[in-house]
């Protein structure tokens, strides 16, 4: 991408959960932008790859193995960038996971597995980055929901709550932040093909609830990670910088059915 209110050269972001699906599509926008990207995630293979294609880009790009449920790996993940890039501009918090069950049926551990990650995981990068993107003049912070941040969902209930809490926790920090021009926002993926969602592309016990979503999609089609790549960029860059507190569906269509 060439310069202008879209350029990110010189600017430096971390992605969680940026070693494959929608971190790795944003993550790949963000490289052509011209930012510089470290990818946070558990599997190192999986990162490894990931920074592979990035450098492949052209972009400066390193991994670091990093859970988001752990605070003291939160915090080497924000030094890391610094220590690498000198900087830290853009956080995308995107570290999900989900498990389908009945609402009756989830256990206190499952509970707290997917809250730790999807919102507590969201949460503690946020604080860490904000000291060093206050000191330096600003930031971008973007945060990754989901439908189930505005819809109910009989299966992922868990899941739901902890993207409905990320939307809330987008707003808070937005308005606590906007004096550091800090700008906080959120994407809300609607369904998009990668490992989250395989099960429920392929498996039969979820062939009639497939072909629901699927007809309900005004696009035609369920979405590819590098459809988040835009959207991303656009948060990332000067682009955005008088909208903040924002959830932005990105799901072509879906929510407007
Ligand atoms: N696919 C969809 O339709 C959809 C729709 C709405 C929202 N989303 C959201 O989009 C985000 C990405 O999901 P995806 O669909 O791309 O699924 P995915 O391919 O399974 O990606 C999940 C990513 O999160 C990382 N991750 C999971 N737990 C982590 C942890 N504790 N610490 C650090 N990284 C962790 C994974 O890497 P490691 O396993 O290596 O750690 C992986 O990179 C999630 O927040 C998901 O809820 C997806």
């Amino acid at each position: 991408m060439s310069n202008g209110m879209f350029d990110l050269s010189g600017k430096a972001a971390v992605v969680t959960g940026g070693n494959g699906g929608i971190g790795l599509g944003m993550a790949v926008g963000l490289a052509e932008a011209g930012a510089d990207v470290l990818v946070a995630a558990r599997n190192r293979e999986k990162t490894d790859a990931a920074v592979r294609r990035l450098q492949s880009l052209g972009a400066r790009a390193v991994g670091i193995t990093t859970n988001v449920q752990n605070e003291d790996e939160v915090r080497d993940m924000v030094r890391r960038a610094l220590d690498e890039f000198g900087r830290l501009d853009i956080l995308v918090n995107n570290a999900g996971i989900g498990i389908r069950k009945a609402p009756q049926d989830y256990t206190l551990d499952d509970w707290n597995l997917i809250m730790d990650i999807n919102l507590t995981g969201t949460f503690l990068p946020c604080r860490e980055a904000y000291p060093h993107m206050a000191a330096a003049g600003g930031g971008k912070i973007i945060n990754i929901g989901s439908m189930t941040s505005i819809f109910g969902h009989d299966l992922v209930m868990p899941y739901s709550a902890s993207k409905g809490g990320v939307v809330q926790l987008t707003k808070s920090l937005a308005t606590a932040w906007a004096k550091d021009n800090i700008q906080v926002n959120a994407i809300l993926p609607g369904w998009i093909e990668t490992d989250l969602t395989e099960p429920l592309r392929t498996e039969d016990v979820f062939r009639e609830r497939y072909e629901l979503i699927s007809a309900r999609i005004p696009h035609g089609r369920w979405g590819r990670p590098d459809d988040m790549a835009g959207t991303a960029v656009f948060l990332a860059a000067g682009a955005s910088d008088y909208v903040t507190g924002v959830s932005i569906p990105v799901d072509g269509g879906y929510v407007a059915f």
